[in-house]
């Protein structure tokens, strides 16, 4: 995760004193701290929701400016995706199980909300651009039977998205270097028309909870 603290250190204000920087420390540790506590509760208690206060806290640390490019090489960012609400998720075209389980998932949600259905865009975005173009992106998501926007970039350009949204990847290395397989963050990002995020869909959580998530998102 990205630590708040140093950011807000990279730029100090000119004209704090040394007493407001030590209150803001203890605020951005509380923030982290309720990242915390919010996402242990959230893998303990799948499904329970966090106080709207402790939402609204959370909320403002995920999502921000990006810029990917779509299977057609158009670019893609945060100011194209507003005005509509999206499902945004991390992954990569040879995942063995996360995406191809959840973006099943999603279009499977997505019939069950009926014209609903339409009302928000689901968003691919594949962290292991060396080995997916985009255009390898936009066969994989048509596999799934339901509009998906696939999107990746440069390595500095996922990762700038991956750390927007607080997620996370890792290559790790298989058959003795030959290979790789990509850990990545599992959840699902229901991001409002706004570019804010609403809630998030764990990858274990049950069907009528996302779903519920899901018609909050068009509601
Ligand atoms: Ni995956």
């Amino acid at each position: 995760m990205a630590d708040p603290l140093r950011e807000a250190e990279a730029e100090p204000s000119p004209g704090r004193k040394a007493g407001g920087l030590k209150k803001l420390r203890l605020a951005l540790w509380g923030v982290v701290a309720l990242v915390i506590g919010i996402g242990l509760v959230a893998m303990l208690a799948p499904g329970r929701t966090p106080p709207a206060s402790d939402q609204a806290s959370y909320a403002d640390l995920i999502g921000g400016p990006f810029a990917l490019t779509a299977p057609d090489g158009s670019r893609v960012t945060e100011q194209t995706l507003k005005g509509t609400p999206f499902a945004i998720f991390f992954g990569f075209t040879r995942c063995p199980d996360v995406c191809p389980t959840t973006l099943s998932r999603m279009a499977s949600l997505r019939k069950q909300l009926g014209p609903d259905g339409d009302k928000f865009r689901i968003v691919f975005v594949s962290v292991d651009p060396g080995y997916d173009s985009p255009q390898d992106i936009g066969r994989y998501v048509e596999l799934f039977g339901t509009p998906i926007l696939g999107l990746t970039g440069t390595d500095a350009e996922v990762n700038a998205a991956v750390k927007a949204y607080r997620a996370f990847y890792e290559k790790v290395p298989t058959n003795g270097g030959a290979d790789y397989t990509i850990d990545h963050t599992a959840s699902v990002y229901l991001m409002d028309p706004s570019g804010r995020l609403q809630s998030i869909i764990a990858y274990d959580e049950t069907g009528p909870s996302a779903l519920a998530k899901l018609k909050r998102l068009v509601g």
